[in-house]
């Protein structure tokens, strides 16, 4: 189920309530009516997802999310939630790693690799965010941390899973910061973990999509779409307001 690009996906992370993920679709679906090319995620609140799906019916160009998951589909994890019920109620696709779940949660990188493996049981895309923090970047750190995140994170993923697996850089200085990556420190990141793809599993590793996230907003949506290697974006802010990232959805790099 190769998904077409670019992807744009939005991260609502903890915001917009059930009645306002009614509003919202209310107000997106008929800005996104006519369009074409590309694919459109939406990650509202695990709560608000079963809401998104009945309203979004059979429409089947958007495709909802998950934000995170457990790394057992079941059993006594209280609190958690399951890949598998994710699946159920409606999610394709499961972020896994972001960098809130990484900085907030105290989530390791082996951890990310078993949700990963987790969202790919049960039958989800995992979109697995990797980046570095601005501590490690002036460090001259930020390809090693990001590798280091990536391999862990692709350990469990079988070559025959890569139709399922999508990759997004999300440099953590960059998000909600107002502070965006250039286009050129996005380029060469992503060159970097495609080079690394590539030495796993080869065209096939480098063929995978790779999402660029941090404070994308509509004024530079397109510029970072068109940066070489940036596959599809990865919104959390600017996901929320329908008119605003609608427009990010039509932005063509
Ligand atoms: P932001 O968040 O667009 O608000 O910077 C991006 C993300 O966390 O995915």
């Amino acid at each position: 189920m190769a998904l077409s690009t670019p992807i744009v996906a939005g991260n609502w992370k903890l915001n917009h309530g059930i009645a306002e993920t009614r509003a919202f679709f209310g107000d997106f679906l008929p800005r996104v009516a006519a369009h074409t090319g590309g694919t459109i995620a939406i990650c509202p609140p695990a709560l608000a997802l079963t809401t998104a799906a009945a309203v979004l019916g059979s429409d089947s160009r958007i495709l909802l999310g998950i934000q995170n998951v457990y790394s057992e589909l079941t059993g006594a994890y209280t609190g958690e939630n399951s890949a598998a019920v994710a699946r159920e109620a409606g999610a394709a696709l499961a972020l896994i790693g972001h960098s809130e779940r990484r900085h907030i949660f105290g989530e390791q990188d082996d951890e990310c690799g078993r949700k990963v493996r987790a969202a790919l049981d049960a039958g989800l895309i995992a979109v697995l965010c990797v980046g570095e923090t601005l501590d490690e970047r002036e460090a001259g750190r930020a390809f090693e941390m990001v590798e280091r995140q990536l391999v862990t994170g692709i350990a469990p993923v079988q070559a025959t899973e890569l139709d399922r697996l999508l990759i997004a850089y999300e440099p953590v200085w960059a998000i909600g910061t107002g502070r965006t990556a250039s286009p050129d420190d996005a380029a060469e990141m992503h060159a970097k973990i495609r080079t690394s793809l590539a030495a796993t599993w080869g065209d096939e590793g480098a063929a995978l999509p790779i999402l660029y996230g941090g404070s994308v907003k509509v004024d530079n949506a397109a510029q970072l779409l068109a940066a070489p290697g940036v596959d599809g974006l990865l919104v959390g802010g600017a996901s929320l307001d329908p008119a605003g990232f609608a427009a990010i959805c039509s932005a063509r790099g």
